[in-house]
């Protein structure tokens, strides 16, 4: 079927330009490589040059004679999430009105996730089945992008088997979506462009924020810390930092039209500043961006342990517009683990930075990522990570079953427990954690909490949704008039997942 559509619509195979990073730079050396600075940050004529892009490709898409459609679908973090605000701001400078199904698009955008073998296969099965939508609409310009796009293997199998794909880019290729776009929409060819190495930092690209509440700024990319599970440092390059203008800027921006609740991303935030021209620690960041005035509070993530320090904390802690919220992802309880997965801190070192954060923030709200079943983890060592999360008691907990992802050192390391096995470990885990949710959560019943309400829940009994400083969920009983407001609610009820309040 996608051969008759390729068939139908007579496109050659046009460019395809795959990157020798992709051939995966052994992790210590790559990790070793530092980033020029001017070879990172795109040049504003380069930038202008995907404007002129941008309003050819509007004019190509006023061909249709009607408002072209544009439909993005977005999987896997906050960080994609944020791209995706990217590419919709894009589309619409090029003229299209966003829309919430495939079906009804002129272009459609699939923002992909590599992080773990599922994601990827649920994105195959989303893009199989736009063949259909290639079928009824042959003119249709079908984009694969985002992690996933930045893998060679992923790249070919595209190339070779689903012929309905007309672009393909990764993260890197982000900022130049308007040219790529004109390519495939003037010559009606494929485009495959996963092309550079380390990564840059585009400034300006405009952003279509989904809810005039929070807002994501993203302040650094990529990875060098090769953890050896992950792909991410493979797909989105070497770390480099927004200069802190930059961010500042922004943040101001999003404050005085009244945002009041900023994210700021990065894979690691806490190596921030380091690869600037005049270094600048997270922290430091941290405290200028609290000086600006307003209404908002500032949540962030994710922090890397081995870099989390005393500092952060106390700056945290005197930071008014800073939520006393925490994501310290430890993957492991175990030391031995620890060590295979290239994680630079044993068990006694995290625990010592929780019981510092905690020192300098009684009311932190703490929440992690674990791995069960990396590579020759034992029930024992399995078991070390319970009894890690019985002593740090995590409000939250985001777990994961080993997944192994080609081309990273854990990939291609003995793996004798089974899966069955694993899955024993990971329900215990999850009991373990479930009734630590709940009995925290339970402590809030009865107290009065300021939280941000921050849209509707979808469910009529407490019909709308919110969160405490901390980031904690409550479902509340109110108008919707209270959207985008601080209020302080009484917490009636909760359970494992979340809390239950009335204004
Ligand atoms: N398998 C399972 N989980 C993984 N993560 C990253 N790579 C893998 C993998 N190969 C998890 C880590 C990370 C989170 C974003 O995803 O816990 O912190
Ligand atoms: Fe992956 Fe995070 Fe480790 Fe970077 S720090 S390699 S993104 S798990």
């Amino acid at each position: 079927m996608a051969e008759a559509v390729a068939e139908g619509i007579k496109r050659k195979f046009d460019i395809f330009q795959i990157s020798r990073y992709n051939k995966l730079i052994p992790h210590r050396k790559a990790g070793q490589c530092p980033l020029n600075r001017k070879d990172v940050v795109i040049p504003a004529g380069d930038l202008e040059k995907q404007r002129d892009f941008t309003r050819r490709a509007a004019g190509y898409l006023a061909r249709l004679g009607r408002e072209p459609r544009a439909f993005v679908d977005t999987y896997g973090c906050q960080q994609n999430v944020s791209d995706s605000q990217r590419i919709m701001g894009m589309l619409r400078e090029m003229g299209c009105v966003l829309v919430r199904e495939a079906a009804e698009a002129d272009i459609i955008a699939v923002n992909t996730c590599a992080i773990r073998e599922n994601a990827e296969k649920k994105v195959f099965g989303v893009v199989g089945q736009l063949v259909h939508v290639k079928e009824k609409n042959p003119d249709a310009v079908i984009c694969l992008c985002g992690c996933m796009a930045q893998r060679r293997l992923v790249a070919e199998k595209i190339k070779a088997s689903y012929r309905h794909v007309d672009l393909v880019f990764g993260p890197q290729a982000l900022w130049k979506f308007p040219e790529l776009l004109c390519s495939v929409l003037s010559r009606r060819q494929r485009v495959f462009s996963i092309e550079e190495e380390h990564g840059s930092i585009a400034e300006g690209i405009p952003v279509v924020r989904e809810s005039g509440v929070k807002a994501w700024v993203s302040i650094m990319y990529g990875c060098n810390n090769f953890c050896s599970y992950c792909i991410v440092p493979y797909v989105r390059g070497r770390e480099r930092s927004r200069e802190p203008e930059a961010v500042l800027a922004e943040v101001r921006e999003l404050a005085e039209a009244g945002y009041k609740e900023i994210t700021l991303l990065g894979q690691n935030v806490n190596s921030y500043g380091k690869d600037l021209d005049t270094p600048m620690d997270f922290a430091d960041l941290l405290a200028e961006i609290d000086r600006i005035p307003g209404d908002y509070l500032i949540r962030f993530m994710t922090s890397h342990p081995k870099d989390a320090g005393e500092k952060l904390f106390r700056t945290m802690a005197r930071c008014a517009h800073v939520a006393h919220q925490l994501h310290l992802p430890v993957q492991s309880g175990n030391s031995r683990v620890l060590k295979a997965m290239n994680r630079g801190y044993t068990r006694e070192q995290y625990l010592e930075k929780v019981r510092q954060a905690r020192e300098a923030m009684p009311d932190l709200v703490l929440t992690s990522d674990i791995i069960i079943g990396f590579p020759g983890e034992t029930e024992a060592e399995a078991m070390d990570t319970v009894s890690l999360i019985e002593e740090v008691r995590y409000d939250a907990l985001f777990t994961f079953l080993f997944s192994p992802r080609p081309g990273t050192p854990a990939a291609v390391m003995a793996d004798p427990a089974s899966r069955a096995e694993k899955q024993v470990w990971f329900d215990r885990l999850l009991d373990a954690q479930n009734r630590i949710s709940a009995e925290l959560h339970q402590g809030y019943v009865g107290k009065t909490v300021r939280v941000l309400v921050d849209g509707e829940s979808g469910d009529g009994a407490w019909p709308l949704s919110s969160r405490t400083h901390g980031g904690r969920l409550v479902h509340l009983r109110g108008g919707r008039e209270l959207i985008g407001q601080y209020v302080d609610v009484k917490i009636t009820d909760s359970n494992t997942w979340a809390l239950f309040g009335e204004v």
